[in-house]
């Protein structure tokens, strides 16, 4: 695992863009994506380089991680209303260009079993950008996951039913389940481009530098893929022991 520790969120954001703007000088990388507010710096960012360097997403295909079940696509809070105001609307990707689970689908097996084909046949991404959940999630993978999962359903954890209850009018609104994709989808992705800021994360970082692999933590499973970069900042590095430092190969920005 490289490591880069910024000094704030900002500083995060630029140094995950200039990760991915590397990939888009191949004009059909395929980008994996998360939703989240970690990430939205990222897409600001990306945006900005669209508007003002020429960063253009036309022959890019994106795949994003996860989304609720029940809500239609044009939900104020589901994933797809997500990515298109905060990424797509903003950029020139043409629409059928952009992947995400769809959470009405019937039956959902087969959705999942459609999702992971998808992977398997546009991808892998060359580069998954995750966030972190404070229990160690990722996507919607929460601990117990195997390791061994790939596109299925799963019941939210009341944690982030609480922690995403931000976003809807009250914890009862937010759904009690998603489609994610597994933990064994996200490995196959060429690299994996992990970002964590602020103080709430700062003990999943120490857990995931410190704890060793563990179903109960899903974020250890990148400790077994072999291209992981994270991107920290200051604040969600806080608490990473010095041992750790010394283990891990650290770059301070
Ligand atoms: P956040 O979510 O970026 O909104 O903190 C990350 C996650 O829960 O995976």
């Amino acid at each position: 695992m490289r490591i880069f520790v910024t000094k704030n969120y900002q500083e995060l954001s630029y140094k995950a863009a200039d990760i991915v703007e590397d990939y888009l000088k191949n004009s059909s990388a395929v980008l994996g994506l998360a939703t989240g507010s970690t990430p939205m710096g990222l897409y600001r960012e990306l945006i900005s380089r669209y508007e003002n360097n020429g960063l253009s997403f036309q022959n890019v295909q994106t795949i994003n991680l996860d989304e609720y079940i029940g809500l239609d696509r044009n939900h104020l809070q589901s994933y797809h209303t997500f990515m298109r105001e905060n990424f797509f609307s903003h950029i020139d990707i043409p629409s059928h260009q952009t992947h995400i689970p769809n959470g009405l689908a019937e039956p959902l097996d087969v959705e999942c079993s459609r999702y992971e084909k998808l992977i398997n046949e546009i991808g892998p991404p060359d580069v998954q950008v995750l966030g972190i959940g404070e229990n160690g999630h990722i996507g919607f993978n929460e601990p117990g996951s195997k390791f061994s999962s790939e596109t299925h359903v799963i019941q939210l954890a009341s944690s982030t039913r609480k922690a995403n209850a931000r976003f809807f009018d009250s914890v009862d609104q937010v759904p009690t389940h998603a489609i994610t994709m597994g933990i064994k989808s996200i490995l196959k992705s060429r690299q994996i481009l992990l970002l964590a800021s602020g103080t709430k994360k700062a003990a999943a970082i120490k857990r995931l530098l410190d704890g060793g692999i563990d179903e109960k933590f899903p974020a250890s499973a990148l400790l077994q893929h072999s291209d992981v970069v994270l991107i920290a900042d200051r604040e969600a590095w806080s608490e990473v022991s010095s041992s750790s430092e010394t283990i891990f190969n650290v770059e301070y920005l």
